[in-house]
């Protein structure tokens, strides 16, 4: 192996083929093409005014509405074309440690599976459509795919220090659920678990209920988040390259160091060092959320 590509201590387990790290990907029939053109559909009515430009731009760069679930092949082809980085299919959830040596090698493992007609709205496992539809686009980025592959490295030391659960905090309100302003007054939505769905988008960036608070990557990590409802807070980026460098700038030998065992900050919380963009009404939250039946206002 060349010294410029990032290498882990991996151990197949007895349990699963050969191809464990890498399996083929799904051969899919036309009812599975027919649900990702009508999820297709469904996003690209609401992203336009609310999802980043980087994102729109990428889901044309890569032409992710030709129609039918995306070859990862000719994906990764036109994808390492622009920043190096590839898709590559995998088997549901995956131990963290592979999960971080895909990124850090820019390797993005995305899940072969897609959602049903029953579960057309809603997933909380991640499939094909909220892997590539969601994520993949960002990755045009080249500053955004260079935070990626940060991430990946910082995965490791996170784990020699048993930190994951803050550094997942990090991936949490980036990656899945970050926002960007723009231009002053213009905040959108860059996150993957915003934009693979229909109630968030509109939610996220509009509702008065949720707060929006500018990134600080600190404060982020030590915020507690729900994984399986709209999120209460949003951290807000001014640019790709100030989130690469807020991540990449940080000592987190130190952060790690310096972090108590669990969350210091309740993810309702607003406090007294955050740079409110909007103090929310927590309405929806304090209503009981999704199980209620509270209307995401
Ligand atoms: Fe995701």
């Amino acid at each position: 192996m060349p010294d410029d590509v990032f290498t882990a201590p991996l151990k197949k387990p007895e349990h699963v083929g050969d191809d464990w790290l890498e399996p083929k990907q799904t051969i899919y029939d036309s009812e599975d093409d027919a649900i990702w053109d009508d999820l297709f559909k469904r996003q690209m009515e609401m992203l336009p005014g609310r999802a980043a430009t980087a994102f729109m731009e990428g889901t044309e760069k890569l032409d992710l509405g030709r129609g039918g679930v995306p070859e990862f092949g000719k994906l990764s082809e036109e994808l390492d074309k622009l920043t190096g980085w590839s898709v590559v299919p995998v088997p549901m959830l995956i131990p963290d440690h592979v999960f971080f040596w895909h990124l850090a090698n820019r390797r993005f493992p995305a899940g072969n599976f897609i959602r049903t007609r029953e579960t057309f709205d809603y997933i909380q496992e991640p499939d094909v459509f909220h892997d590539v539809f969601g994520h993949v686009p960002m990755l045009t980025d080249p500053v955004y795919a260079d935070y990626m592959q940060e991430y990946g490295k910082a995965g490791w030391k996170a784990m020699r220090y048993n930190r994951l659960k803050a550094l997942g905090s990090l991936y949490w309100y980036t990656v899945e659920f970050g926002l960007i302003e723009e231009k002053p007054g213009d905040v959108r939505a860059y996150g993957a678990g915003i934009l693979s769905g229909p109630t968030e988008v509109v939610y996220s960036v509009e509702a008065e209920s949720p707060n929006r608070i500018m990134l600080n990557v600190d404060r982020v990590m030590r915020t507690d988040y729900v994984i399986s409802d709209l999120q209460p807070t949003y951290f807000v980026i001014s640019s790709f390259e100030d989130l690469y460098r807020q991540t990449v700038e940080r000592d987190f030998d130190k952060l790690y160091k310096s972090l108590g065992p669990g969350f210091t900050y309740a993810n309702t919380a607003v406090i007294d060092v955050d740079y409110v963009v909007n103090r929310g009404s927590l309405e929806y939250t304090l209503r009981g959320g999704r199980g209620s039946g509270a209307k995401p206002v």
